[in-house]
């Protein structure tokens, strides 16, 4: 609850004149058409706004339709209070960078930070104060279209996601304001839905709550993220959005988050949907309860909470501290002083350096998985770019692009035709996304056979990813595999660029005959530029997978963290943990990547091998290029505790770093460790840390292979001096 202390006297005067339904307007946030995101509604905002039945629009932008409904706020309306205006700003909102899912694979902060300070920057010019991002749902189920919005299926990567997204969104203006209300979504446990089949049931248990969809949360609440969405989903049979052991109990009471909770969108009416409520006024009620401040696009908290006050199933009180929390809101924003403060500013100047930005975001996404023969960098002077992705300017924005627009992306046509100097670039589209085009695949063949290379583009189209797009078989679609298969049979070198917004199952025959392929994502604005200064060698690919890519649906979800089992997975004995008609592993690891540099680790060690309970120590490892070329390195520390009071994961990811090496370099790389790193929750979810061994591990990805390891003792002994 907010303190009436913390509540300035501008804010409390303003709510002694407001009437209930005023006070309640600002606790609606309506949708105005520039974009679906959902059921439209019944009303007309503009209306609303004149009698201050609303408190903020999303879904809509651009200075005059901002200035306008601002205008009618602020000058119409009985007590002129400005509106804010949300939108979903979630990898860039002109200059669009890669689908977060991509982004991530760059495991840089500073670049995650910048790219979210940059869409600020795009957005508020137009009008906008919150984004509805950053997405840390952890997800590790290939189904669900929203896989693409998060940082793949790791907590920590999301936690660090969040952090680095929710500073380079708020990071302070020239006039010291926020810049941009990042609002940390969606609470929680979202990616966990049954099947992958959106909006569906989230049956996890407290542990996994705790160890796995939470953290991305904690992180963000400790960066002061302005607000929080809770998921459409009910947790276990509780429905989010009238959750309030979670929000109001563990969120504001034991995290001390005091930023807004905005609903999702006509997520509290349909708390009747989940039959929990019998009518508006109970879901209100509900909701108000669990601790949401603004209702989304539903008529619930408009119709309903009148109808919950008669009833006396809320209090004028609980109206007031959710309004108190919105106007202290727009006080922050600045609105109060400045209702038009951002809208329009001139930001011209800077659109190369964030396109180049975009394109720096792009390459550092890109993941390189095979690189047989050293086919890349390309040196053929003839090249057959075939596929249905490579001319696919509005697709390769990838899901919830924005205000970006197809018409300002350079497609990889366009960007290798440039990018490839000296080299002839000949293209063939070769088939829709999910239907053959007449004649598709024979143009698409002679190009292969007239060639010395095809850079084969293929994939999903945008809409098959995104929110409402779970799919039971997560593949390429038909007509492209039909357009590879004829391609492969030309007998040229393979350059094979994925161009997905979440890991689909792929066909052996399709990664064996590539010479190399590369993961493109749906890499925004500039992926053509990007995908041509990879092969070309202009860049060279640093980029790690952060989700694991199953080898079959029926493997999914399949991650590094799993737990050990009482008969871990052994090829050599039937009785344990596995597949008949599949193999245990994922086709491709998390962490999983190469670049045209190659590494090497040595002389792993530890300051302290042996440390008490209250101690801190560096883990050190030597990192060699041992290449020609110039590269970065990425390392992961990862730790498994051997014997614990509950079982486990595999692994745990501890730390990410990157080191760029010139040939012939070696550096070290050290990562800080503190015993309370390895504390976990015991049996009953409370923090403990055991004596005993830990092993970590470090190396180029999850694989086994790729890991070296090193034991660290934790000890009882003298509190640090
Ligand atoms: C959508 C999404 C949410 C988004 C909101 C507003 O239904 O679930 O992520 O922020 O509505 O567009």
């Amino acid at each position: 609850m907010m303190s009436r202390a913390e509540v300035s006297a501008r804010v409390r005067a303003v709510m002694a004149r407001m009437t209930l339904a005023e006070k309640i307007g600002q606790l609606s946030m309506l949708a105005d058409g520039l974009v679906e995101t959902g059921p439209p509604g019944p009303h007309n905002p503009f209306t609303m706004i004149l009698e201050g039945r609303v408190g903020s629009l999303l879904n809509v932008w651009g200075r005059d339709l901002i200035r306008e409904a601002q205008r009618k706020a602020v000058e119409e309306s009985r007590l002129g209070v400005p509106l804010f205006f949300g939108l979903d700003v979630v990898h860039g909102h002109r200059s669009i960078h890669p689908v977060p899912l991509g982004e991530a694979c760059a495991f840089d902060r500073e670049l995650w930070e910048q790219t979210a300070r940059d869409s600020a920057i795009e957005a508020v010019s137009d009008g906008i104060h919150m984004t509805f991002a950053p997405m840390i749902d952890v997800a590790r189920d290939i189904r669900w279209g929203r896989i693409v919005e998060c940082a793949g299926e790791d907590p920590y990567v999301n936690a660090e996601f969040a952090r680095a997204r929710v500073r380079g969104y708020q990071a302070a203006d020239a006039e010291g304001f926020m810049r941009l209300a990042a609002c940390a979504k969606h609470f929680c446990a979202y990616g966990a839905v049954l099947a992958g089949r959106d909006y569906a049931e989230a049956d996890v248990s407290e542990r996994t709550l705790h160890e796995v969809y939470l953290p991305p949360f904690k992180a963000a609440v400790e960066e002061s993220v302005a607000a929080i969405m809770p998921a459409f989903v009910d947790v276990a049979g509780v429905a989010m959005t009238a959750h309030e052991k979670l929000m109001r109990g563990l969120l504001r009471t034991q995290w001390g988050f005091d930023g807004l909770i905005v609903s999702d969108y006509n997520a509290v009416s349909e708390l009747m949907n989940h039959g929990v409520a019998a009518d508006l006024a109970e879901a209100a009620a509900l909701a108000l309860h669990a601790g949401v401040d603004i209702d989304m696009m539903s008529e619930a908290f408009p119709q309903g909470l009148p109808v919950a006050l008669e009833r006396g199933a809320v209090s004028l009180e609980q109206i007031d501290d959710a309004v108190a929390r919105v106007l202290a809101f727009k006080e922050r924003m600045g609105l109060f002083d400045d209702p038009y403060r951002g809208i329009g500013v001139d930001i011209s100047a800077g659109r190369a350096a964030r396109r180049a930005l975009s394109r720096e975001a792009a390459r550092r996404s890109i993941v390189l998985l095979r690189n047989e023969d050293a086919m890349l960098p390309l040196r053929a002077k003839s090249i057959a770019l075939i596929g249905p992705m490579a001319d696919a300017p509005e697709d390769q924005l990838g899901a919830w692009a924005s205000a970006g627009a197809g018409a300002e992306s350079i497609t990889i046509v366009e960007g290798l035709r440039q990018g490839l100097a000296g080299a002839h670039v000949s293209f063939a589209r070769g088939c829709a996304f999910t239907a053959p085009i007449d004649g598709g695949v024979d143009d698409a063949v002679m190009g292969a056979r007239d060639a010395d290379a095809v850079v084969l583009c293929i994939g999903e189209d945008r809409l098959s990813t995104g929110e409402a797009a779970s799919r039971t078989k997560p593949e390429i679609p038909a007509a492209q595999l039909d357009l590879a298969r004829a391609v492969y049979a030309a007998g040229k070198p393979v350059v094979l660029v994925l161009c997905v917004s979440r890991p689909l199952v792929l066909p052996d025959w399709l990664v064996d005959g590539a010479r190399a392929l590369l993961i493109g994502w749906h890499a925004g604005s500039e992926m053509g530029p990007a995908l041509a200064d990879i092969l070309s060698g202009a860049f060279n690919p640093s980029a790690r997978l952060c989700v694991s890519w199953p080898t079959t649906t029926g493997q999914t979800p399949v991650f590094f963290g799993m737990r050990p089992t009482g008969r871990p997975h052994d090829p050599n004995n039937g009785w344990s943990t596995g597949f008949l008609d599949a193999p245990y592993a994922p086709r491709f690891s998390f962490g999983e990547g190469i670049g045209y540099a190659h590494f090497t680790r040595g002389n792993l060690r530890l300051d302290e091998a042996t440390i008490n309970r209250h101690a801190v120590t560096t883990l050190r490892v030597d990192v060699t290029n041992v290449s020609e070329v110039p590269g970065v390195e990425t390392l992961f520390l990862f730790a498994r505790d051997p014997v614990a009071q509950v079982t486990r994961p595999l692994l745990e990811l501890k730390d990410f770093t990157k080191v760029a090496l010139a040939p012939g370099k070696t550096t070290q790389v050290s990562f800080s460790l503190r015993a309370s790193d390895f504390s976990y929750l015991d049996s009953e979810l409370q923090p403990r840390l055991d004596n005993g061994v830990i092993r970590l591990f470090v190396g180029a990805s999850a694989r086994a292979s790729d890991l070296d390891c090193i034991e660290l003792t934790i000890a009882d002994g003298p509190r640090e001096a």
